[in-house]
């Protein structure tokens, strides 16, 4: 299957890596960062685009933009992995609505466009006979959508609840256990990479609540915005809130929750007991499923990462090139 991947960043170079390192079946016939851009329908060595990247900071020629490539590239499936503002969902969402509307598959890890258009691009895709994935929009790694979509495919969701974001999960861990004020272990958040662009997002609870807008809308076919979510992030929480808790073998972690029953989506710190499932370390996610059938599930793993978020775009990828049936 032939890609064309729009952004190089760290997640486009996992992916590039992968489709190096592994036989996937993938070629690469078009990239673009933001600067340059650069085509060749007979497939790209994923590792000369890399070094090319590293040595000169381009992927490519200068003028050759996402658009033309869009419009231009020989590709069965776009990756949209371009840095993306999540309030306005650009420049990801007019590149995903172009692709989709020219028939081509998209696979995306930006969440701007799929948590606020998700009905608008799935009709798109629908009418073009293709399919638009999002594996990696909600806790990376982790395959929460694959699972609610595929292997949970008949239960009912009660509920689903846990930690969506890596960065308040690390400052809240550093704070517990090293005794980091916020603003130090914040620091080191954002120095490790997890946080996104503008950390307030993580840190306001803002990025935990546009995951949980994803599920509701994609997954349980709600019609929710973020505004709709009731959201208390960890910014105002004191080292001394922390420590109280500590004395009690409890601790407090942000965590995200849709009640499926009553549509309710809420976001805020809550404290738990430290053995809980969900009292995870460092930058990992953890989501429990609630289900009528299958009882109580658990999935825990890293929430971001080049390689980590790369795994799965190149399963959403996967999909659709070993999928002729129709399905979402
Ligand atoms: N800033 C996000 C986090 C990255 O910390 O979880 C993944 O969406």
């Amino acid at each position: 299957m032939k890609i064309a991947i729009l952004g190089f960043g760290s997640v486009g170079r996992g992916i590039a890596q992968i489709v190096a390192e592994r036989d996937t079946g993938l070629v690469i016939t078009a990239v673009a960062d933001s600067k340059s851009g650069c085509i060749d329908n007979n497939g790209i060595d994923p590792l000369e685009l890399i070094n090319r990247k590293e040595e000169t900071g381009l992927c490519g020629e200068k003028g050759i933009t996402a658009e033309y490539i869009i419009e231009n590239a020989e590709y069965d499936a776009l990756v949209e992995v371009t840095p993306t503002n999540a309030e306005t969902a650009e420049p990801s969402l007019g590149y995903i609505r172009l692709a989709l509307s020219r028939g081509r598959n998209v696979v995306t890890s930006n969440k701007g466009p799929i948590a606020k258009n998700y009905a608008e691009l799935k009709d798109l895709a629908d009418k073009n006979g293709v399919r638009l994935k999002y594996e990696a929009t909600v806790c990376g790694a982790i395959p929460i959508i694959h699972t609610l979509q595929y292997s949970l495919a008949g239960n009912k969701v009660k509920r689903l609840y846990g930690i969506f974001n890596g960065t308040c999960n690390y400052i809240l861990t550093r704070m517990a256990d090293e005794k980091l004020t916020y603003k130090e272990a914040l620091l080191e958040a954002r120095e490790l990479g997890y946080a996104e662009a503008d950390p307030t997002y993580d840190v306001e609870g803002i990025d935990a609540a546009i995951k949980l807008v994803i599920l509701a809308n994609a997954i349980f076919g709600m019609n929710k915005k973020i505004e709709d979510v009731e959201i208390t992030g960890i910014n105002s929480l004191t080292s001394q809130a922390l420590e109280l808790a500590e004395e009690d073998e409890l601790t407090i972690r942000l965590i995200g929750e849709i009640n499926n029953e009553k549509g309710i989506l809420k976001v805020s710190p809550r404290v738990i007991p430290k053995n809980h499932t969900l009292v995870v370390r460092d930058t990992l996610n953890a989501v429990t499923i609630d289900t009528d059938l299958a009882g109580e599930i658990t999935l825990i793993g890293k929430g971001a990462g080049s390689i980590e978020t790369a795994s799965a775009i190149i399963s959403d990828l996967l999909f659709i090139s070993n999928c002729h049936d129709g399905s979402p």
